[in-house]
Parts: C-alpha cells; structure tokens; sequence
C-alpha cells in the first residue's frame, strides 16, 4: 500500500462545520475551510489530515502549490448512457421552439439500435469528461431503453461504472404505447420492474412526472409506480415540476423520495412540503440555461430551509454538459445562490441525496477535487475556464 502526503494545499473544504473558525460568519462555516493543513491519502482513503507542519512521512508527495481542494463533486442526477445526439433540437429550441419532451424519442430509437460496446464507449468518454472537472461521484439512470431488455442493457452499463444506478422505465411512454398508456405503466410496474429488481441492477426508481407533457406521466400514473418501486425495495427519485406547476414535488414529498428534480416551478405548498419532508431538491440549472425556461427560485428554498442539491441533468435533450463547474457557476450568476452554498450543495448535499455522508475526515474515502485556484470562489469567479479535475493520488 502506498501513501501520498498531499501538500500545498491553498484552502481545504471540509464540508465540516465544526472544523470551522469561531469567528466565520455562517454562510463560510458550512464549508468547514482550512488552511496551512496537509493530508495523507493511502489505500483510496484520508489516513491523515492535520497542520502542514506537522505532516508524517510518506511514500511519495504531491506538492499543490497553493491549490485549493474540496471534495470531489457529485454529480446526483444523469442520463449519460445513450446514443446520438439532439443537436438540431437544440437550435431549434434556441429559435423559439419549446421543450416537451417529444424529442427523448429520437434517442430512444438511436440507444436501441446501439451495441452494448457502442454505448460502453460513449458511456466511458461521459464518465471521463465529467471526472476531468472534478466530479467523483454520478449517479446515472436508464430511460432511453423503454423495454425490457434495453432498460436493463443501460442499468448493467451503468453499474459498471457507479453503484447509484436509477431506473427510469417511466420516462416517457414509448410511441409503441401511445394508445394504451395503462398498458405500458403495467410494463414498467410489473416485468420491467421484476427484471431490474431480479438483477438488482438499480438503487433507485424515478419518473418523470409532467402533466404538461403529453410524453410524461401523470400523478395517478406517477404514483402507481413509485409505490411499485418501492415495494419493490428501491428509493425513490422524482423529476417533477420541470415545464410548469404540478403534482411531482408534492408526490415526492408525500411518498418520502431521496431527492425531487428540477424544481422549477414551485408553490408555497410545494416549498413547505419540501421544508417538512427530508426530501431533497435538486436544481438543475443546466438545463433553464439550454432551454431558455426561467431559473428555479433558489433562495426561496434555502430561506424556507429545504436541503438543495446541485447536479448537470447530463442528457441529450434538455442539457447536455457534463460540467459541475459550469453548474456552480450558473447556481451563483443565476440562481442567486452564494458561492458557498453552491459548493456545498454540488457536493455535500447532493451526496446526502444518494445517501452518502462524507464530510472531509479520516477514514473518509479520498475522493477528492483540485483547482487550478486558491480558492472555491474562483468556480463561481472564473466561469468556462477549466479550474476543477479529480486529484489523483
Ligand atoms: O431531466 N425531463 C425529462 N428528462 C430529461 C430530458 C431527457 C431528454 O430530453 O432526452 C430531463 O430534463
Ligand atoms: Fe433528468
């Protein structure tokens, strides 16, 4: 086994409060930052963190240089296992046409007709881009198989790389389907569902539950197969209020889901629900950006005290970027968010989302981001300029 003493460490996130200073207004404590402090990494773990000058030896040394280092970013919410892209839907959209949701279709015939060893590598090049920006952590789900055997080709592709896999069965209902949408959520709740759990090919079940659009599912609809999924023994995840005001938060909310997605048009009941469930809301500002659709209202939430979280949404249709920098960025340009509070909600609780708790500490796994930058406000400062990558050590 070897070690690694990592040092020139310009600032440390710990993601700790109680590591911080007394006298740090509250909005830095939750970032637990310290400084003049080293670390050994030995064997993918933190075996050591203290002052700088009290560091042990080590088998080998990294010297940062004045770097900063914050936990490596998680990115709790992808679709990075599909085939083709939608690049013409998206200039289409920058001239005006809206969003429905029509378009995952055309992906969902491209990903069928795709080889095992095809998705595989695409797959790989996602999973490499999004660790050359500093995220250690995806969760990735299915949904652009809609049958049985390509639903559980995508899961066993994305349990190769991650064991937060989520079934997305119910993502839209398949134009086989169009006209017997009963029959196609008896699919998703019965074989479909048997088949994943059977295979225990995924953590999680999501749908994306959308009345204003005509491909989604409604609540009636929703409910039966979350309530299947979790008989079934998975948690819960829910795409909800992403085209305008509905019935997923509150669903969410309601059946005791990890984390509800998008967010983007809430009301107060939506908001005090969020408030009382431990349900986390996970924003995606990815995906107003590439949509043109109005930014979530952040700071409501943040003021009400609902946990946000902060993932890519990583698709072929609403947002393709693969980039959590990008996403701190637009959470403190747009979403009024401060630089703080989007660092730790792209790590801290976007972890506490997949029911990951890690707080920089001994014993933690080293999983672990570095800047090209003293510090984390340079995210948020220096937008588009490749700051962040896994340290590997
Ligand atoms: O999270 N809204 C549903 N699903 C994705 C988009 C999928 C697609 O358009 O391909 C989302 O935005
Ligand atoms: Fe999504």
């Amino acid at each position: 086994m070897t070690s690694t003493l990592v040092t020139g460490i310009g600032e440390l996130v710990t993601n700790d409060p109680e590591r911080s200073r007394r006298d740090q207004p509250a909005d830095l404590a939750r970032l637990g930052l310290l400084r003049n402090v080293a670390l050994v990494v030995a064997d993918g773990q933190i075996a050591w963190l203290g002052p700088a000058g009290k560091s042990p030896e080590a088998d080998r040394r990294v010297d940062l240089d004045g770097r900063a280092v914050l936990p490596g970013f998680v990115d709790s919410h992808t679709h990075l296992v599909f085939a083709g892209d939608r690049a013409a839907e998206f200039a289409a959209r920058m001239t005006g046409t809206a969003y429905d949701g029509g378009g995952i279709a055309t992906t969902v015939a491209a990903t069928r007709a795709a080889t095992d060893d095809e998705l595989r590598a695409l797959l790989a090049a996602r999973v490499a881009e999004a660790r050359a920006q500093g995220t250690t952590t995806l969760e990735v789900k299915s949904g652009y198989g809609l049958d049985v055997d390509t639903e559980l080709r995508l899961l066993r592709l994305a349990r190769e790389i991650t064991p937060h896999t989520t079934f997305l069965g119910a993502h839209v209902v398949p134009a086989e389907y169009r006209d017997d949408r009963t029959a196609y959520v008896d699919l998703v709740t019965g074989p479909m569902l048997d088949a994943v759990v059977a295979q225990g090919a995924a953590a999680y079940l999501d749908v994306f539950c959308e009345p204003l659009s005509p491909h989604a599912f409604t609540e009636p609809e929703a409910r039966m197969i979350l309530l299947a999924g979790r008989r079934a023994g998975l948690r819960l995840r829910v795409h909800g209020n992403q085209l305008g005001p509905g019935p997923g938060v509150a669903l969410a909310c309601e059946l005791g889901a990890a984390s509800v997605d998008h967010c983007t048009y809430l009301d107060d009941t939506d908001v005090d629900a969020l408030a009382q469930s431990g349900t986390v809301a996970t924003l995606l500002p990815g995906v107003e950006f590439s949509t043109r659709h109005p930014y979530p209202d952040a700071r409501r939430l943040l003021d009400a005290g609902v946990a946000v979280a902060l993932a890519t949404d990583c698709n072929p249709g609403t947002c393709f970027t693969s980039s959590m920098p990008f996403v701190v960025a637009l959470a403190v340009r747009e979403l009024r968010m401060t630089p703080s509070e989007a660092v730790y909600a792209a790590t801290a609780t976007a972890a506490r989302s997949l029911g990951l708790s890690r707080p920089l500490a001994v014993g933690a796994p080293a999983e672990l981001a570095v800047l090209d930058a003293p510090t984390h406000l340079h995210l948020a400062y220096r937008p588009g300029v490749p700051l962040a990558r896994t340290l590997e050590v």
